[in-house]
């Protein structure tokens, strides 16, 4: 299946693009170097140079442009090239392709598809994590060996989480939980809603009295390609939700090519905000779960499934598969309506 072009995608950490540097990045099988102007406005362009065909991470940046490192073309952040030490003529063909790229609440957001068509406000909404102080917020970020949708399925299915972190997100609560799913427009929406349950052992030391019975909610809200938002609440069983344990985390992946991924995942909480100890804990805690758990089992899924097309092979399917396979279907038809489009537009 190709990947959707007209979404944005997230590219990086906003502060990944420090100013007079370069980060060079494949999404999506390009190679893209990204960079700031000198007005701290991000630009991102294809990162080869038409001349001889380096890429351009290799050059530096200089004012509003890359110098290529090779010969000396310089591009500006529209592609175009403005500088050329060889002669007082441009060449026509001295052009790279340029991308649409926004800065939102931490993050770089790249639109891959159609420049007319990104539309700025349909910018995914992270504004509640980044208004976290930090002593209550961590980021991470992980190349992945899986096609992004495995990564997908696996924020989707949490019951995962009882087997691959038993230790520390899991816990069985998962598993007994009968997941409710919904669309909300071109969202899609998982519950995992557990009554007199056992918390998992990374919050049961939080709660007021560890061991105790609770009331242990999560809401995955998918949005396309796979961009995810993860809301857990854990309260004491007897008390009103609003009083419980609240979480705000996102798990982003970013297809580099279609059996590796870019895997951004950022944990803020809403209980002990000042609590720096917690919060290194909590990232070290995450960053293993992630690294050293999913990871290493999302590679060896991918190896052993020799396709980035999940349904050809005909998967058993349980009840917990249930948001995943309805973000899957819609993203499925989302690619498939802008393929449609593209051959109607097309002249033959
Ligand atoms: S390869 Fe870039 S200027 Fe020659
Ligand atoms: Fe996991």
């Amino acid at each position: 299946m190709p990947f959707l072009e007209n979404a944005w995608y997230m590219a990086a950490w906003a502060d990944e693009i420090k100013p007079g540097e370069m980060l060079h990045r494949k999404l999506l099988n390009r190679p893209i170097v990204f960079f700031r102007r000198s007005d701290m406005q991000l630009a991102a362009l294809h990162d080869l140079c038409p001349h001889r065909f380096v890429p351009l991470h290799l050059g530096r940046v200089k004012g509003d442009a890359i110098e290529c490192g090779y010969h000396g073309l310089q591009f500006d952040c529209s592609g175009r090239c403005v500088a050329n030490p060889h002669s007082d003529t441009i060449p026509s063909a001295a052009r790279v392709k340029s991308y649409v790229i926004e800065e939102k609440d931490g993050i770089a957001w790249i639109w891959m598809g159609e420049p007319s068509l990104a539309d700025r406000t349909r910018l995914p909404d992270f504004s509640r994590l980044h208004s976290a102080p930090p002593s209550a917020g961590s980021r991470g970020y992980l190349r992945t060996g899986c096609n992004y949708k495995l990564i997908a399925d696996n924020v989707m299915d949490l019951s995962h989480a009882d087997f691959v972190h038993s230790d520390s997100v899991g816990g069985g609560a998962f598993t007994r939980a009968r997941p409710q799913v919904a669309e909300h427009g071109d969202e899609v929406h998982i519950t995992w809603e557990c009554k007199h349950d056992s918390a998992p052992p990374a919050y049961d030391r939080h709660m007021p009295e560890p061991g105790q019975p609770v009331h242990f909610r999560t809401v995955v809200h998918w949005q396309a390609p796979a961009i995810m938002h993860l809301d857990i609440t854990i309260t004491p069983q007897n008390d009103p939700q609003s009083e419980g344990l609240r979480t705000d985390n996102a798990h982003i992946a970013t297809p580099e090519t279609e059996t590796t991924s870019h895997y951004f995942y950022w944990l803020t909480r809403r209980f002990c905000v000042d609590d720096e100890e917690i919060n290194s804990r909590r990232q070290a805690i995450m960053h293993n779960a992630f690294s050293n758990e999913d990871e290493p089992m999302l590679r060896a899924q991918q190896q052993a499934m020799e396709t980035d097309d999940l349904f050809a092979l005909k998967p058993v399917l349980l009840p917990s598969d249930a948001g995943a396979v309805r973000a899957r279907r819609k993203l499925e038809q989302m690619i498939r309506d802008e393929q449609a489009a593209r051959r109607t537009q097309t002249p033959t």
